[in-house]
């Protein structure tokens, strides 16, 4: 089978790029290189032992996914790639729209025009907002504070009306809760622009040098320790999820929307002394205010999860700051040289 996997030169894309390959399925990348580097393609491919076929392209150029349909069969699309800072959302939120929602929009048209109706989409726990309570199932009320968050929410409400217009699609929403982690060879990881937003890539960069100290954003909520809750998830564990997804896909008969993470939240303060553990390396942190848009604690109920598609996360906390740190200890620049 013949997979083509948008932004499969990202973060979570290279990563289930590997499990796809391995897997024995035939992958196309498609991904533009806005957030990503070429480097981690030939990783990926040293990593497999397999060749992948690369195009650089972007999902809003219709001219040029209808010539990469025409000259493949391809039977199902992984579609990762989007923008996904958001606070740069709030500050170019046309951007995201045009980039995410259009970007959507173009790739499933070209798709029904090629009677490729198989898609699998990266949408984000984001869209639960501030939930009620803890842990969140997929039925929760959805919202969203930000462009990027709504960029995945339009998108979601996109793919159920398409669904209802056609039932033939097979279509996989997955609602990823904190992805962190890398590949455990050390040689494809999370490579982030500038400054990270997110916390593990903040922890791994304080650690090697590059930032002299984290900023814990907040110590009053209420949570065990005062500081914010997340359910991070290793990053093989999500790319894996995938894989199960497109195996399940042909016994799907309704829009399957599956919340991927471990069912289990770990405080900021948590994940530092967890790192600190597995790289033998002191974190220097202060206490910072809360940052503005944070909620105080969000974890999954992975249990549809486990039903539906028979995947549980099987990689702990340990295991996630042991790889997070690999990659970064042998490539303390990411991909530049
Ligand atoms: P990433 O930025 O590493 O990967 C996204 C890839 O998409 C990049 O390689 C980028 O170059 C590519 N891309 C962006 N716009 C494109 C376009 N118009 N055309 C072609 N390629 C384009 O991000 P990631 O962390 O791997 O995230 C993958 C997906 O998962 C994103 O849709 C993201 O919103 C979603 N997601 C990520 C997280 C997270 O914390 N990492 C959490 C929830 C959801
Ligand atoms: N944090 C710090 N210091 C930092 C960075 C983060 O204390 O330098 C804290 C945050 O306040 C939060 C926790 O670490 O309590 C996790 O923050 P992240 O920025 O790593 O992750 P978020 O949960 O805020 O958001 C991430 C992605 C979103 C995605 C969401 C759910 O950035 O895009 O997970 O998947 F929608």
């Amino acid at each position: 089978m013949n997979i083509l996997v948008t932004g499969g030169a990202g973060y979570i894309g290279s990563h289930t790029v590997i499990l796809l390959l391995q897997a024995g399925y035939r992958v196309i990348v498609y991904d533009n290189f806005c957030n990503a580097s070429k480097e981690s393609i030939s990783r990926v491919k040293k990593i497999a032992g397999k060749e992948i076929i690369t195009v650089e392209g972007d999902i809003r150029d219709k001219v040029q996914l209808r010539r990469l349909f025409s000259s493949h069969k391809i039977d199902a699309v992984i579609h990762f790639a989007g923008l996904k800072a958001v606070g740069e959302s709030v500050e170019e939120p046309l951007r995201y729209y045009d980039n995410n929602v259009c970007g959507t929009v173009a790739l499933c048209e070209v798709m029904a025009e090629h009677q490729c109706k198989s898609i699998i989409f990266s949408s984000s726990a984001t869209v639960y907002g501030d939930p009620h309570t803890t842990p969140i199932t997929e039925d929760f009320p959805t919202s969203a504070t930000n462009p990027y968050g709504r960029s995945k929410l339009f998108i979601e409400e996109i793919l159920r009306d398409l669904y209802v217009s056609d039932n033939t699609w097979k279509i996989v929403l997955l609602r990823y809760f904190n992805p962190v982690g890398a590949h455990p060879s050390g040689l494809i990881g999370e490579d982030p622009n500038g400054i990270p937003n997110n916390l593990m890539p903040f922890i791994t960069q304080t650690a090697v040098g590059q930032r002299s100290c984290l900023s814990v954003f907040g110590d009053d909520y209420d949570t065990p320790d005062g500081t914010g809750v997340r359910d991070y998830i290793h990053v093989m564990d999500l790319a894996n999820g995938h894989v199960k997804a497109l195996v399940k896909l042909p016994e799907f008969n309704k829009v399957m929307t599956i919340n991927l993470g471990t069912g289990t939240g770990y405080s900021v303060l948590d994940m530092v002394k967890a790192f600190e553990k597995a790289s033998g390396r002191e974190v220097p942190y202060c206490i910072a205010p809360r940052r503005a848009g944070d909620i105080a604690q969000c974890y999954a109920d992975p249990g549809y999860a486990k039903e539906i598609l028979g995947w549980e996360a099987g990689k702990g906390i340990d295991e996630m700051c042991a790889d997070s740190w690999r990659w970064q200890e042998k490539n303390p620049n990411g991909y530049r040289k």
